[in-house]
């Protein structure tokens, strides 16, 4: 897909399909044509009274636009206005795609248009995307596609598009590194990708090796990782401002490149999506993508904790104990709660390194599916005002965060009879007791926040402006969250 803009009238557009969005709140377009506008306002008014229950086309005349594709905001009543954008601007492409009609004109020369076309180039670029590297015939839908952007002032609109490509792009490629095989992105792979981030950008990165964390007591990687031919990895990736600064935001992010169960073996049945159990890695990583090119007031780091679990006569075993580096103890009931045990040792180097304000995020548990379904992110932490910033920098985006509540109460349930602490809870709470679980890890005085993005990682079925497989979630409100820190954290 290319992006255009364009700045003159309407009698001088050349496209093959000019998308038109409605909506009450917000006048996006200003159509200079009688004919038209009788037209639009007939339509509109079939809209409200729910006549029309799909976009509306239509061929037209004495224009060099040959036909106009209109949409309302009354034909999506479960989500919010930037996302019907979105998702009305992905389906605009598509369709002048699928019907060889291939420039598509938005028009966003109405008064309300100009300061909404960052978003709905994020719906052009989040939803042309599609995962087809091993086909034998990638079907490259939108690569004829040029998207024409109508405004009134094509310079501020180009800003609002550089920002929207960056974020976008990087949330792709979180996405591209979630659909991967494990075969492919195994924990050497993410270590590549953190050397490669931090060359494009100059960012300070590290690596820590099988030895490496032997030497400093990792006792989780070592542990998770010990059953696999791909050893793991911890690798840190730091971005650093121009003038100091008071705040170190740290982003843990699980990178389990494969998670098979371990000895208490997952069931066959949906395995293959544990592929993507390195999705916390990835939005840590595509937060850091963007970071690095749109650089925060902020200092940032992020640490991947990467291994692939995976059974085997050197895996751990159910009954194991585990001395951290802390000397924390943790019993081993269940080799399949494996990301906790990574995550560990990534909030306790949060500590070494100073972090005032500590994000994990991990797919961490079938419980968060059960307890939200599909479009919430579960979110948990010791600090208000950082969860609350969190949400806000995610409803920039359409990515939704539920907060649930860790009980000290419900601290009983990861009690060990031989150790500090147990690597499961019952049946009750396994999203709850999966938080608490980390709390036992996280830096005295840090500000911290949990994000179990189990529910949100990968969508089985397209949804808004996303198709099947990853959804790259979290990138865009890790970065958001960086770059408008002081906004987002001011109560
Ligand atoms: N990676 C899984 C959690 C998961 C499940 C993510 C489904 C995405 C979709 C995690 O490592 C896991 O296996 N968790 C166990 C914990 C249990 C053994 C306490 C779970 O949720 O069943
Ligand atoms: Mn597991
Ligand atoms: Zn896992």
């Amino acid at each position: 897909m290319k992006l255009e803009t364009y700045e003159g009238n309407l009698q001088e557009l050349e496209a093959d399909v000019l998308v038109l969005i409605l909506d009450a709140q917000n006048p996006l377009f200003d159509l200079d044509n009688e004919a038209l506008q009788e037209r639009i306002a007939g339509a509109q008014a079939q809209f409200s009274a729910g006549k029309l229950s799909r976009e509306l086309s239509f061929d037209t005349t004495g224009l060099k636009v040959g036909s106009v594709l209109l949409f309302s905001s009354e034909l999506e009543k479960n989500h919010g206005f930037w996302e019907n954008l979105k998702t009305f601007a992905a389906r605009g492409l598509r369709y002048g795609a699928e019907t060889g009609r291939p420039r598509v004109a938005f028009a966003l020369n109405g008064s309300a248009g100009l300061e909404h076309v960052g978003k709905l180039v994020e719906g052009l670029i989040l939803g042309s995307y599609s995962f087809e590297k091993y086909r034998q015939k990638p079907r490259n839908l939108f690569e004829d596609s040029v998207a024409v952007i109508w405004t009134t002032s094509s310079e501020q609109a180009q800003q609002q598009i550089e920002r929207s490509q960056i974020y976008c792009q990087a949330t792709n490629t979180a996405r591209d590194l979630v659909n991967e095989p494990g075969a492919v992105v195994t924990p050497a792979a993410l270590v590549r990708r953190c050397q490669d981030l931090a060359a494009t950008h100059n960012l300070q990165v590290e690596i820590w090796d099988k030895d490496r964390l032997a030497q400093d007591r990792r006792v989780g990687l070592l542990a998770v990782g010990g059953g696999s031919e791909h050893p793991p990895f911890m690798a840190t990736l730091s971005y650093q401002p121009d003038s100091p600064s008071d705040v170190h935001l740290v982003l843990v992010g699980k990178g389990v490149t494969f998670d098979s169960g371990g000895i208490s073996i997952k069931p066959a049945d949906k395995m293959h999506l544990m592929r993507g159990d390195m999705a916390g890695a990835g939005a840590v990583l595509g937060a850091m993508d963007i970071i690095g090119q749109l650089k925060p007031d902020i200092r940032v780091t992020a640490i991947v904790v990467t291994a692939e679990n995976a059974p085997d006569g050197k895996s751990m075993r159910p009954g194991d104990i585990l001395v951290y580096r802390n000397n924390k103890s943790v019993h081993i009931e269940n080799t399949d709660a494996e990301g906790r045990l990574i995550l560990a040792d990534g909030l306790i180097h949060a500590g070494d390194i100073g972090a005032t304000h500590i994000l994990d995020v991990a797919t961490l548990t079938g419980a968060a599916v059960r307890a939200l379904g599909y479009s919430f992110t579960g979110l948990m932490g010791n600090n208000r005002t950082l969860i609350n910033a969190v949400t806000r920098a995610g409803g920039n985006h359409g990515e939704a965060y539920w907060k649930l509540p860790l009980p000290a109460e419900y601290k009983e349930y990861i009690k060990s009879a031989v150790a500090d602490v147990n690597n499961m809870g019952g049946p009750a709470a396994g999203a709850i007791t999966a938080g608490l679980f980390l709390q036992e890890f996280v830096p005295a005085g840090a500000a911290w926040a949990h994000l179990d993005i189990a529910p949100t990682f990968w969508k089985e079925k397209a949804w808004k402006y996303f198709g099947e497989g990853a959804s790259g979630v979290a990138a865009r409100t890790l970065a958001d969250l960086a770059l408008n820190w002081s906004e987002h954290t001011a109560r």
